[in-house]
């Protein structure tokens, strides 16, 4: 029997949700912390360049192979180019959508902490030193973690259930706006603090003495995080996509927004750890430590605190839909499983991810890989390697191995779009720049150069 395939009920309603995917931890939690530990103003340049010159590229790649096929990425390929072996890449999806949402989801734990810590009154009232050992007093509590992991896993899947319609649309089309409008009050709230220039200076100037190879590394992965590249989940979400939504206008604008988010974040966090005399280099903690003491120095602090807790965890929820989407639809359209239990399937695989993430900076913290404890090598491997690896294989794939009127007739929904030079420049980069940057990354990784 064939499964029936859930679709958006609108065509605003996809693009909020792919949105939703894009915007998340990655921006709000990754980047900050990325930026400030490569120097900021040099990374940030790169990030950008990245996003450009990569990631609007292999967004629309994984938009046309989706939509244009309805599947996900293995039916997709069997039905574009028969017999072609870049299908198998769809494990390498499945795989690091699975690696990366487990570790996500921790962090995601932690965000309902400290929503219930400000929501109950007490997140506020420490000092920024008390705030640092107030996060790692948390995190190195096994129960308490995997407790805030486990409940945020359960949401999850609730979500999941009612299926991508009801769930995802709904919650995307409202919290995403707020949580922009957060942002903004944010923004103008550092920027008064005392001492905020000197924030912007490091965000802004750039020197690439700060930055090296790892930083480049860092960067290129943090763009793919943001858009949610490589791992098949676009290609996923644009197979719900109605056929007359213009793809190159829909990657512009998702991946401007994703943007805009991560900068907002940068703007809110970065004067206040200056003004605050704080480190830019605290790694993943660094929000944590940040923002309470931001929250504080507002009137009402609390109420800010509670509200941007709630929309920071609607925003990381979107995302790990998205991201369990990607098993979850693999396994019906690859096995003609039903849909419930491709969700249960999922959510054991991953709760075992996540729970043992979790317990990395406790029970587990002696266990190392590659010298990182299981969360921070999840949260390296994860966006550096299958993701710039799913990236590197869709480049080539669209930009060599598929008919160029397919990419043609995806783009310009017929011809109905003009793409003068906007398609040029997507083949170009999926042909030469994509390829060849992320090849000189995975040069770098094996000590090459
Ligand atoms: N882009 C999300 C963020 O910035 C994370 C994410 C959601 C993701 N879905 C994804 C990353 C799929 C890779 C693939 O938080």
């Amino acid at each position: 029997m064939k499964q029936k395939r859930i679709g958006f009920a609108t065509r605003m309603g996809a693009i909020a949700a792919t949105v939703g995917s894009a915007v998340g931890l990655g921006n709000i939690w990754r980047f900050p912390y990325q930026a400030g530990e490569n120097g900021g103003g040099a990374y940030i340049l790169v990030y950008l360049i990245c996003v450009l010159l990569l990631g609007i590229p292999i967004m629309m790649s994984e938009f046309v192979i989706g939509r244009s096929t309805h599947k996900s990425m293995k039916g997709a390929v069997e039905e574009l180019t028969p017999g072609s072996p870049f299908k198998l890449f769809a494990y390498i999806g499945v795989l690091g959508g699975l690696l990366i949402c487990g570790y996500y989801c921790v962090v995601c734990g932690w965000v309902i902490e400290y929503l219930w810590s400000s929501a109950s009154g007490n997140l506020l009232g420490h000092t920024p030193e008390e705030y640092s050992n107030i996060f790692s007093t948390f995190v190195s509590s096994p129960w308490r973690c995997v407790m805030w992991t486990l409940l945020f896993l359960i949401l999850n899947f609730l979500v999941l259930n009612r299926g991508v319609e009801k769930g995802i649309e709904r919650i995307a089309s409202f919290m995403m706006p707020l949580l922009f409008l957060l942002l903004i009050v944010f923004c103008v709230n550092s920027l008064l603090l005392p001492d905020s220039d000197e924030g912007m200076e490091f965000l802004f100037d750039v020197d690439f003495d700060d930055l090296g190879w790892k930083g480049v590394v860092d960067a290129m992965g943090q763009a793919f995080m943001s858009l949610s590249l490589g791992v098949t989940c676009l290609i996923t979400y644009s197979s719900y996509f109605k056929d007359d939504s213009n793809l190159m206008k829909d990657a512009v604008t998702i991946s401007g927004l994703d943007t805009l988010v991560a900068i907002l974040a940068g703007i809110v966090i970065f004067p206040a750890v200056f003004s605050f005399g704080l480190e830019p280099n605290a790694g993943p903690k660094l929000i944590f430590e940040i923002l309470p003491t931001i929250f504080q120095q507002m009137p009402g602090g609390t109420i800010w605190a509670t509200l941007f807790f709630l929309l920071l965890f609607f925003a990381s929820i979107t995302s790990t839909i998205s991201l369990s989407e990607i098993p979850i639809t693999f396994m019906i359209d690859e096995y003609k499983i039903s849909r419930g239990k491709a969700i249960a399937i999922t959510a054991v695989l991953m709760t075992i991810i996540a729970v043992l993430s979790a317990l990395s900076f406790s029970t587990l913290s002696d266990v190392k890989l590659l010298g990182r404890n299981l969360f921070d090598f999840l949260d390296f491997v994860g966006p550096n390697f299958f993701m710039l690896l799913g990236g590197l294989v869709t480049a080539i794939y669209v930009g060599w191995v598929l008919k160029k009127d397919v990419i043609h007739e995806q783009l310009t929904n017929g011809g109905m779009h003009r793409s003068r030079f906007v398609q040029p420049y997507i083949i170009f980069s999926l042909r030469y720049i994509a390829p060849v940057a992320i090849v000189i990354i995975f040069l770098y990784y094996v000590g090459i150069i």
